[in-house]
């Protein structure tokens, strides 16, 4: 039986450590959903289906992983796409609360899929969504960060601050 995994989250936007935790469990499942949850209730900054066009564009050189979005439980969305495991990445010991009580809720409503957590590289581990998208809009450097491509969206979508160093 071919092992499908979903690797469910919010990526607003996809990150390198998003795509490097792609690339690393794509060699070890038969297909990998990236799934994008339809929440409106985030107010995100790129739309589902930017996020999805996105995703495809950075993954298209993986031939067993595919891009798709979802709503209601995750655990009911495994189940009708017939992945056994759910893939979630872990970068500090504060995401493991969370990460953890996600996993056991999920296992207590489907006990037969699997939660798997990667390490996330270590050059990426103090990245996430939020920060890049902080830093971009206060006029950091954010590139190595996230994909050229997702680069140049975030150019054309968030304005950027000017810094005003205090007069001394
Ligand atoms: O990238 P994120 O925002 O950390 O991803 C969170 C996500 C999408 C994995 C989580 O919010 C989720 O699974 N939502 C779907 C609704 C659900 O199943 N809730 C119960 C999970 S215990």
């Amino acid at each position: 039986m071919p092992v499908v995994a979903i690797y469910p989250g919010s990526f607003d936007p996809i990150t390198n450590g998003h795509l490097d935790l792609i690339q690393r469990a794509s060699n070890h499942f038969d297909r990998l959903i990236v799934a994008i949850l339809r929440n409106e209730t985030k107010a995100p900054l790129f739309s589902v289906k930017e996020r999805m066009k996105m995703l495809r564009e950075v993954v298209k050189s993986y031939s067993n992983v595919e891009v798709d979005s979802f709503d209601g439980l995750l655990v009911d969305y495994a189940a009708a796409r017939q992945a056994t495991v759910l893939l979630r990445g872990i970068r500090a010991i504060s995401d493991y609360e969370f990460e953890l009580q996600m996993a056991l809720m999920n296992r207590r409503l489907r006990p037969e899929i699997e939660t798997v957590f990667l390490m996330a590289g270590e050059a990426y581990s103090f990245l996430s969504s939020r920060l890049v998208k902080e830093v971009f809009s206060l006029g950091g450097d954010i590139s190595g960060m996230v994909p050229p491509a997702v680069a140049v969206r975030l150019k054309k979508r968030l304005p950027v601050a000017r810094s005003h160093p205090a007069k001394t």
